[in-house]
């Protein structure tokens, strides 16, 4: 993919490296230097900066991203008995993986300083036309984000740092709000059931697609869609039905006898309907009650691609008997961004409850019988069952579903009618004026809500009429074809717009709008939904801008996120996600730029995407980077594919095997099963290490029919293998090609990589490694890196210009070409402010943290693996795995460890995963030495509760009812009886009185949930009820 250029670097990245350096000031890379530099020698010079060098500025960013200071990492070091951080590194990391060699990043050696990187974003980011008006639609619309929600949610940290809500206790802010987006979703769309977001539109209709495929067990192999759906959309269900060898047929929904004879053969599964139809049009309630009864006839399962903002005035598609209504909550109050981030929802019937892909918030109570949210039906993964799984979402758009859901809150059912009222009246107006005689224009679409698909006359083509808009009315509009156009009016269009649009289309250019917009026009009533909804107290109580504040603010504080301490989530890595980084999202030379704008006004996004790819592929040892997918497991599908594709390519397509360690994260065998691969489980040994011989003689049992293997590394036991390459060579020796799932990547950057170890392909998490926040649950970003010889088959998109895409590239994977690009600039200030000599040191210190946790907690925890006879090494890489299943038989588990932590203030470790009863430990590089020792000081206290739980001493309880939240010190009467006292419960150590994060609620009864199944707001009813 791409010319190569002939010093080694792709052609597509020569212009921006020289663009970004002739404009940076510092660009000095060290030629000289064989091996990175990682000594605290050079630390200490990176973080202080050269004092003799006036031209300094001494703002630099590592000093603030990493958390010890050079003092702090010595002593680390003398704990751990080592003199100096490369000596440590060389011990840890096995001779043959560590390569240090010296990177050449597209950014000054010592990285920028953070106001100079400012300075530079915001020159790339004037390289976008941001100021042009976009009625391109198609899936993304302009909206207003009200400021208060920008302010206070989006810009906030306690909301965009904290990680998916696994422990309930300390995540109820968020879990209400996703409660809400829930809510919202079943209400608007009239479905019972929805999930707390998906990632896109087009990759939600894909799992819409395997839904209907899997729940007729796979046996009808032909999958119908509304010839009128979005062109991407069109493109991500060609990428998934492929390796299901799913036939994807294109319909007329208004053509029901031609319906009926595609499903004579029974052979159909289910449909997609666009609804508002792709070029605007609506099919009316009767027609499609019809279609549906069609589809349901045979079995089938009716899915409606739909938008929300119409669906607040037209007929919900319960009505016409949909079983999945899905789409984007983008224009909700999330800005375009260039496509992404934004939050898919995905609302089910109530029989397809157990069936639908993606997390679930759920209602139940804790354990003093009050109301309390967490993720319903273990949805922590309830579709990902290893290679049985139907879908492989993991990360999902929490972030964008909170504000979404915001943003209804803030409105209410009456601010959104009156927004969507406007929309459509707006559109009329200006229907009117192209349908009148003043026009030559005809529109194509016979109803409407916002959008109209325009005929040119004959003596104009389609580029002069975009070229007319852009150039006198400064508009964007889309391209149907050669002689169409279409525009959708949105949220943000003012009466200014509408007359230069009817000035575009009308001869009459004298046009008085001030009759036409002094009244609203009805919705047509055939089409207009006549229920009440979004009743709940929540959506018509914060209308103010001060009781919004409030609210969001009181959930906030229930929740704990990485601005309360560290959440030392093993393989999630949450690490600093730097303000600096985080300013230029919000700016609107990022924000406000459509997906599909011509390719000559987005220059800024492709040298940021651009720069940016030649950064990660220099520090991943890769030939391309594709940036497209929107989270680490549909990294893992997209790499997936990209491979089978070359193997077909190669006309291999026999090679259907994907070996997969049994230590593996569920997403790997789910990724490879949805992409036609049979998964062979590969043995682990009691050391924690891969078992080399299952891998070879399981690689030459399968020799022909060998696809590839999917290997995590460091492995997901936090242990670098010194067998990895190995078994890359044994894999490749067999025709396989060699998949590495790069989630723990925080511990290779500038030490070794995936290109060096031999891997053809690897998906980065930048929402890990490269500093992109969690979200509370997303957004993500799975970036996939490849070996020149998969290149070509990177994704390419149908309608976003991919310089580098080729006639090989794989379909879309997801709705736009460059995934959930309003993030990218985050990684991209990231990678950038630390430069050749900070990268490093990232990684380096990553791994100090978590070796000099391994030192203090060794004495009181046994360490997996690290404390075995037949250890493979005495150190850790970047994690670490804390057992605790020696405590089992006495009755202590994993979780009352999880959830005593939240009592000292800090998120548990990853619980029961890779090994059920253990906890997983990730510190990260940002940590410093303080918050290192609060967490060891709380780990051996607990240590001691648990010695008088297994003692029989009361006091030891207090495990067992934790966590405390104050409602419990404050009110329960049964403090006598407990064999521990309040301060115990609350204060275990001096540090908790000075700062004291409080559960909101005590432990969660999940089997409660679950037996109850509860997942939207209650309803006045409901909650009168439940108080009495
Ligand atoms: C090892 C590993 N692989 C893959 C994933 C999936 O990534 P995502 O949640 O971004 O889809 C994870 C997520 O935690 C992981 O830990």
């Amino acid at each position: 993919m791409g010319m190569i250029a002939r010093t080694g670097i792709p052609l597509k990245w020569v212009s921006s490296i020289k663009t970004l350096q002739q404009r940076s000031f510092h660009v000095n890379v060290i030629v000289n230097q064989t091996v990175a530099d990682i000594t605290i020698k050079n630390l200490k010079t990176n973080y202080n900066g050269n004092k003799k060098d006036l031209s300094r500025e001494l703002d630099g960013f590592l000093k603030r991203h990493i958390g010890p200071s050079p003092t702090d990492i010595q002593r680390m070091l003398s704990t751990l008995k080592y003199d100096d951080l490369s000596t440590f590194i060389s011990n840890v990391i096995p001779k043959n993986v560590l390569q240090m060699k010296p990177l050449k990043l597209n950014a000054p050696d010592l990285g920028y300083t953070e106001q100079e990187m400012l300075k530079e974003l915001n020159k790339i980011a004037n390289l976008n036309n941001f100021k042009v008006k976009n009625l391109i639609g198609k899936g993304y619309y302009g909206t207003i984000l009200p400021p208060v929600i920008q302010r206070n949610l989006l810009e906030n940290p306690q909301w965009y740092t904290s990680y998916t809500p696994y422990q309930p206790e300390i995540s109820q802010g968020r879990l209400e709000s996703l409660l809400n987006f829930q809510t919202i979703i079943t209400e608007l769309t009239g479905l019972p059931i929805a999930n707390a977001s998906l990632l896109d539109e087009g990759t939600a209709a894909g799992e819409a697609m395997l839904l209907s495929f899997h729940q007729l067990k796979g046996k009808k192999k032909v999958y119908l869609i509304d010839s009128k759906v979005h062109k991407q959309t069109k493109s991500v269900l060609k990428t998934r039905a492929i390796p299901m060898n799913i036939e994807i047929k294109e319909v007329d929904t208004n053509n029901l006898t031609g319906i009926k004879e595609q499903l004579a053969e029974d052979n159909v599964s289910g449909i997609l309907i666009q609804y508002p139809a792709t070029d605007g049009s609506i099919n009316s309630l009767d027609n499609l009650k019809q279609l549906s009864q069609l589809i349901h006839d045979k079995k089938g399962l009716v899915s409606v691609a739909s938008d929300l903002m119409a669906l607040t005035l037209l007929n919900p598609p319960s009505q016409f008997n949909a079983d999945i209504v899905l789409g984007s909550s983008q224009r909700f109050g999330v800005p375009m961004g260039f496509g992404g981030p934004h939050a898919a929802f995905f609302s089910v019937t109530t029989k397809l409850s157990r069936r639908i892909p993606g997390r679930i918030v759920g209602v139940t109570k804790d354990r003093l019988g009050k109301q309390a949210y967490r993720l319903a039906l273990q949805t922590r993964e309830q579709h990902i069952k290893r290679d049985k799984a139907t879908s492989n979402i993991c990360t999902a758009q929490a972030l964008l579903a909170n504000i979404a859901a915001m943003f209804v809150v803030y409105h209410g059912p009456q601010g959104l009618r009156n927004i969507s009222e406007r929309i459509y009246a707006m559109t009329s107006i200006l229907a009117k004026f192209i349908n009148s005689e003043a026009s030559d224009f005809k529109i194509l679409n016979g109803n409407w809500f916002d959008t109209l698909t325009i005929k040119l006359p004959d003596n104009l083509n389609t580029n002069e009429i975009l070229d007319k808009a852009l150039k006198t009315y400064n508009t964007n509009l889309y391209k149907v074809d050669n002689n169409t156009v279409s525009l959708s009016v949105d949220e943000t269009v003012t009466q200014e717009n509408l007359e230069n649009l009817i000035k575009l289309f009308a001869k009459d250019s004298n046009v008085d709008l001030k009759s036409e917009t002094s009244q609203f026009i009805e919705f047509p009533t055939e089409l207009k939904r006549t229920d009440n909804y979004l009743n709940q107290d929540v959506f018509n109580t914060y209308h103010n801008e001060t009781a919004m504040l409030r609210y969001m603010t009181r959930l906030q504080m229930r929740d704990l996120s990485l601005a309360n301490s560290m959440i030392p989530l093993g393989s999630c890595t949450m690490k600093l996600n730097a303000t600096t980084e985080m300013i230029p999202i919000t700016w609107p030379q990022f924000a406000n730029i459509h997906p599909f704008q011509p390719r000559s006004q987005v220059n800024g996004y492709y040298e940021l995407i651009n720069s940016l790819e030649h950064d990660l592929c220099e520090i991943t040892g890769f030939d391309d980077i594709s940036l497209q997918p929107n989270a680490g497991a549909q990294g893992e599908f997209s790499g997936l594919r990209v491979l089978t594709s070359y193997l077909k390519d190669q006309g291999q397509t026999h090679r259907n095997i994907c070996l997969i360690p049994v230590s593996a994260h569920g997403t790997n065998p789910a990724s490879a099963a949805m992409c036609g691969l049979k998964v062979v489980p590969i043995a682990c040994l009691k050391n924690g290490s891969l078992d080399l011989a299952d891998l070879k003689a399981k690689a030459e049992q399968y020799n022909d029919s060998l696809a590839a293997v999917m290997i995590t590394y460091p492995s997901t036991y936090g242990l670098y293998e010194p067998g990895i390459k190995d078994a890359i060579d044994i894999v490749h020796e067999n025709g396989g090609q060699v998949y590495l799932d790069g989630a723990n990547m925080n511990a290779q950057l500038g030490l070794t990589s995936p290109g060096f170890l031999g891997a053809d392909v690897c998906h980065l998490n930048l929402h890990k490694t490269f500093a992109i926040p969690h979200g509370g649950g997303g957004p993500g970003v799975g970036a996939i890196g490849v070996k020149s010889h998969l290149q070509p088959f990177l994704p390419g998109h149908d309608i976003t210009k991919i310089d580098s895409a080729s006639d090989k590239s794989i379909d879309a994977v997801c709705s736009s070409a460059f995934g959930n690009s309003l993030v990218l600039p985050i990684s991209f200030a990231f990678i950038k402010m630390l430069g050749n000599q900070g990268v490093p040191f990232v990684s380096s210190i990553a791994i100090l943290n978590a070796n000099y946790l391994v030192q203090r907690l060794k004495d009181h925890y046994k360490i997996l693996f690290i404390s075995e006879e037949d250890k493979i090494s005495d150190h850790c890489a970047h994690e670490f795995i804390i057992d605790l299943r020696e405590f089992k038989e006495q009755h202590v588990e994993a979780i009352d460890i999880a959830k005593r932590l939240q009592d000292y203030g800090f998120h548990a470790p990853t619980l029961a995963f890779p090994v059920p009863g253990t906890l997983m430990v990730e510190p990260t590089e940002s940590e410093d030495l303080n918050e290192l020792n609060r967490f060891v000081d709380a780990m051996i206290s607990i240590r001691g509760e648990i010695d008088d739980f297994v003692k029989g001493d009361p006091k030891g309880m207090v495990l067992k009812n934790a966590p405390h939240s104050l409602e419990d010190l404050l009110v329960s009467e049964d403090w006598d009886t407990r064999g521990y006292t309040r301060e115990h419960a609350a204060y275990p150590l001096p540090f908790l009185k000075q700062n004291k994060f409080w559960p909101v609620v005590t432990r969660v009864d999940d089997r409660y949930g679950d037996m109850n199944l509860m997942c939207t707001c209650p309803s006045v009813e409901e909650v009168a009820g439940s108080q009495k």
